[in-house]
C-alpha cells in the first residue's frame, strides 16, 4: 500500500422505513450491526482514519460509533442535506489527513473487500477517481453511470434528474467513491444543489472532476453486494445475501453441508476443514469449530469453541463460554452454558451443565443437571477426569466430584465426592410385599358398592 487511506461511513439517514426503535444502521446482519460492517470493512483496507457521520436524531449511532472509533473520529451532519454535504461534514475530523479516502455507507454492509481494493489499486495506479458501479437489471432508483464513447465515466446522473435515455442506462452507482481526500473536499465545496431534490449530490465530484481534469475509473461489482437497506425486507434481503455468500465460502474451504440453505452463520463463525453441518444448525456469535466435528441436525449455538472431531446433537444447545476439548459428544436435548469439556467427555442425553469444568473422558448420564443457580448468585460445578455422574443426578453446586468417581442414579449431591468414590445422596428404596394386591381390591370393593 503506497498511500495512506481513511474511510468517510454516512450514517446519518433517518431510516423511518424500518418503523423501528432502534436506528437503522444498528440492525444486525449475520450477528453484527450493519454499520460495524462498514466499520470492518474500512478496517480490512488499512483505512488509519474511519470517520462515522451521524444524524442529530439518534445519539445511540453516534454513542456506538464512538467505542468503535473513536469521540473525535465522529461527525455530525445537520441537518442532512446530501450526502456531498455528509462528506463535507466529516472534513475537520479528518483535518491533516494526506491520503486516499473511501465514502461508505452504513445501511451498505456487504460491499466486498475485493471491490474496495480494486478501486484504491486503480486510483493508485491512475490517477484520478473511483466508484463502485453494478449493472441492475431493473437500475430504477440508482443513480446511472454516464460514459463517454470510449466507455470512461463523465458523470453521473440520479434517477429523479435523468432523461428517459439516461434512465435506460443499467449501469448503476453504488455510492461507493474512492478519491485523493484533499482533491475531494475541493470538489465538493463546489458542488450545488440544483436539481431534483434540492439536495447536495457527492455524485456531482464526478462531473466536476472531469472539467477540472480528473477521471473517475468504474470498478464493476455485483447488485447483490451494494444492496443497501431501507426497510425489513431488504434487511432480510441482505441477510440472506450475507448467508449465501457465507455457506459457499464454508463449503470452499472445505466444510460439508447436507443442506446448506438450512444452516444458518454469524459474521465471525469459524470452522475448520472436514466439518460436516446437518440441517437445520442455526450459529450465533463467538463460535469456532475444530477439524472435522460433526454438528448434528437442530442445534443452536453461540460463543463456543468446539474440538477436533467432537460430535455435537442433534438437537443440542451451546451457549456462550462453552469450550469443549477434541472428541467431546454431546446429544440430543443437551444444554451447556459457561462450561469446560476436557477430550472425550461426553453428555449423550438431556442434560443441563451450567457454570461446570468436566474433565477429560468424564460421562454425565442421562437427565444429569448442574443447580448452579440459587436466585442470586451462580456457583461452579467441577467434575473430575474419568468420573461417570450416574443419570439423574443432580450436582448442587458449588460441588467437585473426584477423579474417576462415581454418583449413584437419582443423587442429589450437595458435598464432594473424593476421587474414586462413590457418591449416593438418595432415599433408600422400600419393598412392602403384597401392597398393591391389598390395595386394588380394597378400592375395587369400594366401586361395586356405589
Ligand atoms: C445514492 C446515490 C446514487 C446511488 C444510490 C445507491 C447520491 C446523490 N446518490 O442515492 O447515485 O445509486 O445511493 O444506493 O449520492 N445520507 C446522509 N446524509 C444525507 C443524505 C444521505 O448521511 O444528507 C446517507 C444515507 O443515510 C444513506 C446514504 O447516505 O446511507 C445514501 O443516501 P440516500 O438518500 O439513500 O441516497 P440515494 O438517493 O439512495
Ligand atoms: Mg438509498
Amino acid at each position: 500500500m503506497s498511500r495512506a487511506r481513511a474511510a468517510v461511513i454516512l450514517a446519518a439517514g433517518q431510516g423511518t422505513r424500518m418503523k423501528s426503535d432502534l436506528p437503522k444502521v444498528l440492525h444486525q446482519v449475520g450477528g453484527r450491526p450493519m454499520l460495524d460492517w462498514a466499520i470492518a470493512s474500512a478496517r480490512g483496507l488499512g483505512a488509519e482514519r474511519v470517520i462515522v457521520v451521524t444524524g442529530v436524531h439518534s445519539p445511540q449511532v453516534r454513542e456506538h460509533a464512538a467505542k468503535l472509533v473513536g469521540e473525535g473520529a465522529v461527525a455530525t451532519q445537520d441537518p442532512p442535506l446530501g450526502t456531498a454535504h455528509a462528506v463535507r461534514a466529516a472534513e475537520q475530523a479528518l483535518a491533516g489527513f494526506d491520503g486516499d479516502v473511501v465514502v461508505l455507507y452504513a445501511d451498505a454492509p456487504l460491499v466486498k473487500s475485493e471491490s474496495l481494493a480494486a478501486m484504491f489499486a486503480l486510483r493508485e495506479a491512475k490517477g484520478g477517481m473511483a466508484v463502485l458501479g453494478f449493472t441492475a437489471p431493473n437500475p430504477f432508483g440508482y443513480g446511472r453511470l454516464i460514459t463517454d464513447s470510449e466507455g470512461r465515466l463523465q458523470r453521473i446522473v440520479e434517477e429523479k434528474d435523468a432523461t428517459p435515455e439516461e434512465r435506460a442506462i443499467t449501469l448503476c452507482n453504488s455510492g461507493v467513491l474512492c478519491a485523493d481526500a484533499k482533491a475531494l473536499f475541493q470538489l465538493l465545496s463546489m458542488v450545488k444543489n440544483e436539481n431534483a431534490k434540492g439536495e447536495y449530490y457527492l455524485t456531482d465530484v464526478v462531473g466536476l472532476g472531469r472539467s477540472a481534469g480528473f477521471f473517475t475509473h468504474i470498478v464493476e461489482g455485483e447488485e447483490a453486494e451494494v444492496l443497501g437497506v431501507n426497510s425489513r425486507v431488504e434487511l432480510a434481503e441482505a441477510e440472506a445475501a450475507f448467508q449465501r455468500r457465507r455457506r459457499r465460502a464454508a463449503m470452499e474451504s472445505g466444510v460439508t453441508m447436507i443442506d446448506p440453505n438450512s444452516v444458518f452463520f454469524s459474521h465471525d463463525t469459524e470452522i475448520a476443514n472436514d466439518v460436516v453441518i446437518e440441517p437445520n444448525v442455526y450459529f450465533g456469535a463467538g463460535v469456532k469449530i475444530g477439524k472435522g466435528a460433526r454438528i448434528k441436525a437442530f442445534c443452536h449455538i453461540e460463543g463456543a469453541d468446539i474440538g477436533e472431531g467432537a460430535q455435537i446433537g442433534p438437537s443440542a444447545r451451546l451457549r456462550p463460554g462453552t469450550k469443549l476439548g477434541a472428541q467431546v459428544k454431546i446429544g440430543n436435548f443437551v444444554e451447556i452454558k459457561n462450561s469446560t469439556f476436557g477430550p472425550k467427555a461426553q453428555a449423550s442425553h438431556l442434560t443441563y451443565v451450567g457454570d461446570a469444568d468436566v474433565g477429560a473422558r468424564a460421562n454425565l448420564g442421562c437427565g444429569a443437571i448442574t443447580c448452579n443457580y440459587d436466585g442470586f448468585d451462580k456457583y461452579r460445578t467441577t467434575i473430575g477426569e474419568g468420573a461417570f455422574i450416574g443419570s439423574d443426578t443432580a450436582l448442587v453446586a458449588p460441588v467437585t466430584i473426584g477423579k474417576g468417581a462415581y454418583t449413584g442414579t437419582g443423587s442429589v449431591i450437595t458435598k464432594d465426592v473424593p476421587d474414586g468414590a462413590l457418591g449416593v445422596g438418595r432415599a433408600r428404596q422400600v419393598n412392602i410385599d403384597g401392597w398393591a394386591d391389598k390395595n386394588r381390591a380394597k378400592k375395587q370393593k369400594a366401586k361395586d358398592v356405589k
